[in-house]
């Protein structure tokens, strides 16, 4: 196994895109970021030097951080933020995961620019469990605004309101020849026929669900989220922000140019939503040159409608690991969590500026009515090794603390969320279920819950309200999919297992960061097991302090 050591310098960078120059966070001064690129079995130190004018930190998204905790880098729950002019060195090995994760900043909506691709490939000397393919690319899908990111959320904070939506959805940092002034950067992926590409393809988004699809190519998912999957064929993909997939895509088609596109799924309803859509160019090497002055257009390719749910469930319902898995049989903590937008009222001290929801409130959001807070001046992982109390409590509850029809429509008087910073305690090694219900309240939505610190396996999906006599009977125990993001179906449910087998405060929250903003979060504190090789490693000498 390798050591990799990366050198990450976080800083304002003039970026052109959509006709205009803006200032961009990024790191040495790519967009998207530095592509890590390893085996499994290797190790990672990357230091991170911040030259930005704002605190930050990097989460590698996925990487399990087996007693590394300290390195998973969410701020205020793992670490405090490093600021200007400071650096941190994140060291973490990849244990087991094979495929395609990433990494972006976890503060606020710096990961709007700061963000990359890591590609895992099988251990030295190691084949894939496919045919090794002849060219192995990603493309990140991101959202890109005409304005600074951090004033976009800090004025939807300011009014309570929706924050506004993204002008231009994008490929590797580039919006693509459908938007204007966008189409000499349009990336380019190069295929010749007979020849398979594994395409690792990653909704980097900050808050759009994404449809992807290719003009005239099937592609055969072989992974996602860093685990391989029972091969299947599709021509679409939903990807939610967080989670990554990778096909096998075959030059089989005339040598030419074709569309590669990705557009919204939206769920949710009557909310305004990015209507555009991305693309980049699949691109024969073989292409018969066109005479001069003749461009070839490329095929485009149909997309499902915005809301086509029942493209997204047949897709979900297609993931199956390659063989037997060991999924936990028996449970030792059975737990319920709801994921709900909500509205506050208008506090008498706020003026009406300050109140832009609807009907003069104010947006929240919640997991069983609890409305996450991070700490401001400690980490709930710090305050766990060191003992330090008062920064967090391990109260959140097991359950909803009302029960009604989820999906039905509800008053919103039953159900005001109560801010707080509310962990929930799980002993090493305990077998934990966790049912995911999304709720009507505000609106349903197709909600990408992402665990830190786990992979998970999801036994269950399904639509209304959950149901354990009639809903148990269909979990898939043999061979279902391990993921570390679920999407959650609107107006429906997901079941998740894993074993509590890594010590660690791991915040689990809705990737959608609209939602993370207002809310919609949890962490899980793991406790130490017995001794050395069942303990978080002890806190490194650089580690960020408030
Ligand atoms: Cu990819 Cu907590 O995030």
């Amino acid at each position: 196994a390798k050591l990799h050591e990366h050198e990450f310098v976080v800083q304002a960078t003039p970026v052109k895109r959509l006709c205009n120059t803006h200032n961009a966070i990024t790191v040495n001064g790519q967009l998207p970021g530095p592509t890590l690129e390893v085996n499994n079995g290797d190790t990672l130190a990357i230091r991170v030097t911040n030259k930005a004018q704002y605190n930050l930190t990097i989460h590698w998204h996925g990487v399990r951080q087996i007693r590394t905790g300290w390195a998973d880098g969410p701020e205020f729950v793992t670490q405090c933020p490093i600021r200007p002019g400071e650096s941190y060195t994140y060291r973490f090995t990849i244990e087991g995961q094979e495929g395609t994760l990433w990494w972006h900043a976890h503060s606020s909506w710096l990961r709007a620019t700061v963000y990359g691709a890591i590609i895992i490939h099988p251990r030295e000397g190691r084949p894939y469990p496919f045919p090794k393919p002849h060219r192995d690319s990603f493309l990140l899908l991101g959202e890109w605004w005409d304005a600074n990111p951090i004033d976009v959320v800090r004025e939807a904070t300011r009014t309570g309101g929706a924050p506004n939506i993204s002008d231009a959805f994008t490929i590797n940092g580039q919006p693509g020849d459908l938007y204007k002034c966008s189409s000499q950067d349009t990336f380019i992926v190069p295929i010749d026929s007979g020849e398979t590409n594994l395409l690792r393809v990653i909704n980097a988004a900050l808050n759009q669900p994404l449809f992807f699809t290719v003009a005239n190519h099937q592609m055969v998912v072989v992974g996602a989220d860093a685990s391989y999957l029972k091969p299947f064929t599709t021509n679409v993909l939903m990807l939610g922000p967080g989670q990554t997939t990778d096909v096998l895509i075959t030059g089989d088609q005339p040598p030419s140019k074709y569309y590669m596109a990705a557009r919204a799924y939206q769920s949710a309803q009557n909310a305004p939503f990015d209507n555009t859509t991305t693309t980049a160019i699949l691109q024969y090497k073989s292409a018969p040159c066109p005479a001069k002055g003749v461009s070839i257009k490329p095929l485009m390719p149909n997309l499902p409608a915005y809301n086509d749910t029942n493209t997204v469930t047949s897709f979900s319902k297609s993931f199956r690991s390659p063989r037997r898995v060991e999924v936990p049989t028996e449970i030792d903590e059975s737990l319920f969590f709801t994921i709900s937008l909500g509205l506050n009222n208008c506090p008498p001290n706020f003026g009406s500026s300050q109140c832009q929801g609807p009907n003069g409130t104010r947006f929240t959001a919640s997991m069983n009515n609890e409305s996450f807070v991070l700490p401001n001046n400690i980490s709930i992982l710090q305050a766990l090794h060191h003992g330090i109390p008062g920064v967090f409590t391990t109260d959140f509850p097991a359950n909803p603390p009302v029960k009604f029809d989820y999906t039905g429509n509800v008053s919103r008087s039953l159900w005001q969320p109560v801010p707080g910073t509310k962990a929930y305690k799980l002993k090493f090694g305990s077998r934990v279920q966790i049912v995911l219900q999304d709720t009507s309240i505000v609106t349903p939505e197709n909600h990408p819950i992402h665990l830190h610190g786990y992979d998970f396996y999801i036994v269950a999906q399904g639509f209304g309200n959950f149901d354990p006599k009639k809903d148990t009977s269909k979990f898939n125990l043999v061979d279902p999919p391990m993921r570390n993001t679920v999407a959650v179906p609107v107006n429906g449910w997901a079941v998740i297992r894993f074993v509590a087998d890594n010590p660690g405060a791991w915040i689990m929250h809705c990737h959608l960061d609209v939602h993370i903003t207002w809310g919609l979060a949890t962490v899980l504190v793991v406790e130490n097991g017995f001794g050395e090789l069942e303990a978080l490693e002890p806190p490194p000498e650089d580690l960020p302090l408030c």
